[in-house]
């Protein structure tokens, strides 16, 4: 049986105490008069990607960069949409004999109600003031429940790599982002996202450890291809993203796209895509260091996969 090593940092009980003194409301961050502002990005270009099309003028450009951004708001409330209903069903399995780690593992899920309702509370916002229609991959509920479908130990892989990502799309965007203007609002829901995710990072390596000590080597095998099934499955959602953002940008350019604008946009959106939303996740070191311990066989695996959304 594989043996994660955690750092002796990483228990219920501490994630729990950080949890509760981060413990934000929605209406600190928007509503009344914090509102956004639709004459600046939304999106850092390192997630967005917009500046390098050439068919498109600035204006043009603000408008994708808000595209992505309410992209990001349906994307994000879609995966919390699974992440809910594992970590519960996660719980059904710890029972009561440790309640820290029940109750930490229950305010985890809370977390991530109060996050689909606070990505919702976002995307009306947009849907208010953007102007024409943006539309999101779906049935969302179809999506997540084929995610679902797959091995418990692959979905709290994918989980761990959308939680160590958020880090990085704060950390590496935000934070010490000194040269862009972005929305303050927008700015915001990153920075209070990643407030909470931080903590989350550590119990989903806890429920990663759980799980591996509780499976045979078959399991985790099992688990793992399920994994690299699931991040292909997410790509194709990805990748349809896409095709909407490019619909979504014609209206609200009101023109239609030529062919050849088309191609390059969307060339471009899918590189920005693999890296914002997989190879951010998939290559943060302490999603790796991680995945090395579940499975050693794998790493290169998971490397070789990397570098196509890289
Ligand atoms: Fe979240
Ligand atoms: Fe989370």
């Amino acid at each position: 049986m594989t043996t994660l090593v955690l750092n002796p940092y990483q228990n219920y009980e501490q994630s729990l105490s950080r949890a509760n003194k981060v413990n934000w409301h929605i209406e600190d961050i928007i509503g009344g008069n914090k509102r956004l502002d639709f004459t600046k990005r939304f999106m850092p270009e390192v997630l967005a990607r917009v500046n390098e099309i050439q068919c498109l003028n600035e204006a043009e450009k603000l408008l994708l960069n808000q595209i992505r951004g309410n992209s990001y708001l349906h994307l994000f409330g879609l995966v919390e949409e699974f992440i809910v209903p594992c970590v519960i069903d996660h719980v059904k399995t710890t029972g009561l004999s440790d309640i820290t780690a029940t109750q930490a593992l229950l305010h985890f899920a809370e977390e991530e109600s109060k996050h689909i309702r606070l990505f919702r509370r976002f995307a009306e916002e947009f849907e208010i003031g953007f102007g024409t229609r943006c539309d999101g991959i779906g049935p969302i509920s179809d999506i997540t429940h084929a995610v679902l479908e797959h091995h418990p130990l692959g979905v709290v892989l994918i989980i761990l790599y959308i939680e160590w990502m958020t880090q990085y799309h704060y950390l590496a965007s935000i934070r010490d982002n000194s040269t862009e203007s972005l929305d303050p609002q927008f700015c915001s829901l990153l920075r209070n996202h990643w407030l909470e995710e931080a903590q989350h990072t550590t119990l989903d390596t806890l429920m990663v450890e759980r799980l591996v000590q509780q499976l045979d080597q078959a399991e985790i095998d099992a688990g793992v291809e399920d994994f690299f099934k699931l991040i292909e499955f997410l790509n194709g959602g990805l990748m349809a993203q896409v095709q909407l953002d490019s619909e979504s940008l014609s209206r609200a350019i009101g023109r239609t796209l030529t062919e050849t604008e088309r191609q390059e946009i969307q060339a471009v959106q899918e590189k920005s895509y693999h890296w914002t939303f997989i190879g951010s996740g998939i290559t943060h070191s302490h999603f790796v260091e991680t995945f090395k311990q579940v499975s050693p066989a794998q790493y290169s695996r998971l490397m070789s996969v990397a570098e196509a959304y890289c």
